[in-house]
């Protein structure tokens, strides 16, 4: 990868990458179409990364399909798809990780121990790999996006950080690769992440800027769903992800299923 990168360097091209674990939707599609627009290159990365899962986590199951993946980014025109193997990225010998303090600890960080830790080992690999001038991440996780851009900034990474909007069902669920775990009664259920970042946005269109009573709007609507169960809801600063702030962003389980989604309530909500 990084050879066929250089030449495209030597040859004055920029290079825009997408970091992806597969099992590609319309969500990482969106991220493809920007890096396109603003790159004469574009790498789309496919890499289940072992080690930003714990030991409880999905990664066995987690979904996976090649050959669909290859065939949309072939009909996207991207430049290269980088598979690399988990052997690959991580032989015997390695014993090298990047850790981000604070913007890391809380919320996923803390739901998810060593969850940052991996994805920002991985990161910094796939950069260095694909001598990217752009990388593009969805808003949908948005303390991955924090933690990255903070990484990216201490250690003087020559990576300019694009952020895309969250891509949503027309229910106003965020895609995401994890939901396809969820039953028929579940898909339903879980349309209270968005319906309760839409209720916060509301009130703070009314006017209320109090954190607690936004954490509360957050939390009724979760509480009112009987297959979801709320792991967090907090109103966070987007850059630090310190509280309190205009971020609203929850982590709920819907049946075995862990779903997260977020809103700045300062921007307009879709639908
Ligand atoms: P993955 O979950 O495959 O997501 C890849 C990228 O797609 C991430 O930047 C994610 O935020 C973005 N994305 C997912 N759902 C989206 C949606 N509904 N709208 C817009 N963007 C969306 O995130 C990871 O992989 C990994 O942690 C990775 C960064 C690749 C490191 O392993």
């Amino acid at each position: 990868m990084r050879d066929m990168a250089r030449g495209w360097r030597v040859d004055g091209s920029s290079i825009g990458l997408v970091p992806t674990m597969g099992a590609l939707h319309a969500g990482h599609m969106s991220l493809v179409d920007a890096a396109r627009r603003e790159n004469d290159r574009v790498v789309v990365s496919v890499f289940v990364n072992p080690i930003q899962f714990g030991p409880g986590e999905d990664l066995a199951r987690y979904p996976r399909s090649p050959e669909r993946d290859l065939s949309l980014l072939r009909a996207a025109g991207v430049d290269a798809m980088y598979k690399p193997s988990v052997a690959d990225m991580y032989p015997p010998s390695a014993s090298t990780r990047v850790i981000v303090h604070d913007v890391a600890d809380a919320l996923e960080g803390a739901a998810r121990p060593g969850h940052f830790e991996g994805v920002a080992t991985v990161v910094t690999k796939l950069f260095a790999a694909t001598c990217a001038d752009r990388a593009y991440f969805g808003q949908k996780d948005a303390q991955q996006v924090a933690v990255i851009r903070r990484l990216a900034s201490d250690l003087d990474l020559a990576v300019e950080i694009r952020v895309c909007p969250t891509v949503r069902e027309d229910d106003g669920l965020a895609l995401s690769s994890r939901n396809a775990y969820l039953s028929q009664p579940e898909r339903q259920a879980a349309v209270c992440l968005s319906r309760a970042l839409g209720r916060a946005f509301e009130a703070y269109g009314r006017g209320e800027r109090n954190p607690d009573r936004l954490r509360a709007i957050l939390r009724e609507v979760i509480e009112a769903e009987p297959l979801a169960e709320l792991d967090y809801a907090e109103l966070v600063d987007p850059l630090t992800f310190s509280t309190p702030g205009s971020l609203a962003v929850l982590a709920v389980r819907v049946g075995k299923t862990r779903l997260i989604d977020n809103h700045d309530l300062r921007l307009p909500y879709p639908g």
